[in-house]
């Protein structure tokens, strides 16, 4: 539409007059705020930008690849990938509190993005350049939420607003910092980025690692990755994924139950199903999905997910309950 021609203008004037000829680089998490961010700047400011995507390995099933190659392809943006996967579940290990996942996780991206940042500021050094600035898919429910610095206090450490470095050396470039979740996809479209991105549920930085309740390994995570991938698909199917704010699958690492499949008597993990509909995050409902399609992902998942014999519905609104389990 003509506003979002506007905004995205708008913005493209704003960054290029920020930056200048200076360079920036800008941390990809898979979602849509960062890749919005990234597309914009690299739509004022073209290779003067270099893209860092840090691969946690916490990511839903195929969603590394799309930033890697869809994103890549749709933007021409540089990018530079470092795969940190076995890092952090070596980070995690043991670890079952959410907070102190959120701290671990925290702490071990920033080291991870700050290496990457120091490689890439040497690398433009090497040619006579400077990195000035770090680019942010901050939005305005973020800066709300993180207390915008303005003392408030924090419901939970978001990690992409509160745990920034002190010494951050960067100026910061955040062109989204205005808009609410709907505005930033219809930005995001307008600069042609592929509906996959674009549409893609609200996902935390900490990714399926709060999704596990327990411990975090391997074997967890490949098993939550398919569940997810299952409810996905079946909601896309339905035609409901723009009905629905975000559909996390929670995976009940720590609690198991007794079954029955075919001859035999299973005792394998839950699943929880929190399909939520928001405005912003701030508040939620459950959403009230139909019968069939939470049958049919019931049923899918207890057959092709061999660890899983018992999927739940999460009937809880925000407050009080978060829309994450940790
Ligand atoms: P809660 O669980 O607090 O989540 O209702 C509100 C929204 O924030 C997302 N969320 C995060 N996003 N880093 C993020 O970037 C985080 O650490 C984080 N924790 C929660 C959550 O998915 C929901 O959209």
């Amino acid at each position: 539409t003509w506003t979002m021609v506007n905004i995205v203008e708008e913005q493209v004037e704003k960054i290029r007059e920020q930056i200048g000829d200076k360079r920036a680089i800008c941390g990809l998490s898979g979602g849509v705020d960062s890749a919005v961010a990234a597309a914009l700047v690299q739509r004022a400011i073209g290779d003067q930008l270099t893209c860092v995507f840090v691969d946690l390995g916490l990511l839903r099933k195929g969603e590394a690849e799309q930033v890697e190659r869809d994103f890549v392809a749709a933007t021409g943006v540089s990018l530079h990938v470092v795969d940190a996967q076995k890092r952090f579940l070596d980070a995690l290990a043991g670890v079952s509190d959410p907070e102190e996942k959120r701290k671990i996780i925290g702490r071990e991206f920033i080291r991870v993005f700050e290496a990457a940042e120091a490689e890439i500021v040497g690398d433009a050094a090497s040619h006579g350049a400077k990195v000035e600035f770090l680019v942010q898919g901050t939005l305005y429910p973020d800066v709300v939420e993180s207390g915008g610095g303005a003392g408030t206090s924090n419901i939970k450490s978001h990690h992409n607003v509160g745990g920034l470095p002190e010494d951050l050396e960067f100026s910061l470039v955040e062109p989204l910092r205005t808009l609410f979740k709907d505005e930033v996809r219809l930005v995001g479209e307008q600069l042609g980025l592929p509906a996959e991105i674009v549409w893609r549920h609200p996902f935390p930085g900490p990714g399926l690692a709060i999704r596990i309740v327990g411990e975090v390994t391997q074997e967890r995570l490949d098993i939550l990755r398919e569940a997810d991938a299952i409810a996905r698909e079946e909601l896309t199917r339905a035609g409901l994924d723009r009905d629905i704010w975000q559909f996390p699958v929670v995976l009940l690492g720590d609690v198991r139950s007794v079954g029955v499949q075919g001859d035999g008597r299973t005792y394998g993990h839950p699943v929880v199903l929190r399909p939520v509909t928001s405005e912003d995050a701030m508040t939620a409902d459950w959403a009230r999905l139909p019968y069939d399609v939470l049958e049919t992902i019931s049923t899918r998942i207890t057959n092709e997910v061999r660890e899983i014999n018992r999927v739940t519905l999460d009937i809880t609104s925000k407050p009080p309950g978060t829309i994450e389990w940790e």
